[in-house]
């Protein structure tokens, strides 16, 4: 089969939108999340992302989008047409990302998929990526009903979160990677701020100390439907379990958590998150790979 050799890539325009959506029609049927986010894909600031086109012969035949968080880069919904599989529109639309994000200074560039998938896998493999985490996405049906106050359980300070996190040792370098939204960047004081500003963070302890915090953030301003995504920040198995029942309480203080349509967490595998998660009744969804590749 000829390499995708007349394959030109550009910038996506609103006016893709039908094609783009047929593509995934095709490829994910109802499942894809992508017709949610294009609106908001499509018009993205250059500083925070784009959405990239690959044509052939006047056709689109695949895209990804690539999101920006200072100098790393993310790759997500990479997808190509079913009938023009294993031509190399996988491979060179890698590599038009990789140049993009080569040229704007991003020194890593990262993406998750389904372990499952092993033609993903073998594509990133192949483009010397490496697998770096391995996280399980898990989710919370119905409602969830609140626990009584214990006064143990409250809203947690920028300032105590900090003390908290240098204690641990988890704001120091190498910083580990922590899901925004599917996205997953180096936690450090920004991503931490910019948590604290668009979502809440609960903490267990006295007025003196926290033992152990979550945040919570809603995913609609990824301009995806309004889930709560829970990540936790330290604690043991018995404390998760304590602030996971206090969540709702917290939820109850804004009015943009209204029409909340379910909770969600990615924890590592094999992490006591991920046991608390369980023993609180979250049921187990994909298991995921992060890969990554240095840009040096
Ligand atoms: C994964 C996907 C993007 C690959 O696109 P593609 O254009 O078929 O890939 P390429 O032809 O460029 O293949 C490049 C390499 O990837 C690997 N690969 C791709 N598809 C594969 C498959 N089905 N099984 C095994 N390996 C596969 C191979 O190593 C291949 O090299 P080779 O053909 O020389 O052996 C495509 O199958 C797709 O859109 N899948 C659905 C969406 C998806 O899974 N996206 C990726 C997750 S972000």
């Amino acid at each position: 089969m000829p390499e995708a050799e007349n394959l030109s890539t550009r910038r996506a325009v609103r006016d893709d939108k039908a094609e783009v959506l047929e593509i995934c029609e095709r490829v994910y049927g109802e499942r894809d999340y992508l017709p949610d986010v294009w609106d908001n894909w499509v018009s993205n600031e250059p500083s925070s992302g784009e959405f990239r086109i690959g044509m052939t012969d006047g056709r689109i035949v695949g895209f990804y989008h690539l999101a920006y968080r200072g100098n790393q880069s993310w790759m997500e919904s990479l997808r190509v047409d079913i009938g023009q599989r294993r031509r190399g529109v996988g491979r060179r639309l890698t590599h038009d990302a990789l140049d993009r994000v080569t040229e704007r200074g991003s020194r890593v560039i990262r993406l998750v998929t389904s372990q499952k998938n092993l033609g993903s896998r073998g594509l990133f493999r192949g483009q010397a990526f490496e697998e770096v985490l391995f996280p399980h996405y898990m989710k919370f049906e119905g409602a969830m009903h609140a626990g009584s106050d214990n006064g143990q359980v409250r809203n947690a300070e920028r300032d105590e979160i900090l003390k908290f996190l240098h204690n641990s040792g988890s704001l120091a370098p190498p910083h580990f990677l922590s899901p925004l939204w599917w996205r997953w960047w180096e936690f450090d004081e920004t991503m931490l701020d910019e948590l604290l500003v668009n979502g809440s963070a609960i903490g267990l302890g006295d007025n003196r100390n926290l033992e152990a915090l979550l945040l919570l953030n809603m995913t609609s301003r990824f301009g995806y439907k309004n889930s709560v995504q829970i990540t936790f920040l330290g604690g043991t198995i018995q404390m998760m379990l304590t602030l996971i029942k206090h969540i709702p309480r917290f939820l109850d203080q804004t009015s943009s958590n209204e029409g909340i349509t379910g909770y969600f967490s990615i924890p590592t595998t094999g992490s006591e998150a991920e046991t608390a998660l369980n023993q609180a009744s979250f049921h187990y969804g994909t298991e995921l790979v992060v890969v990554q590749k240095l840009l040096t």
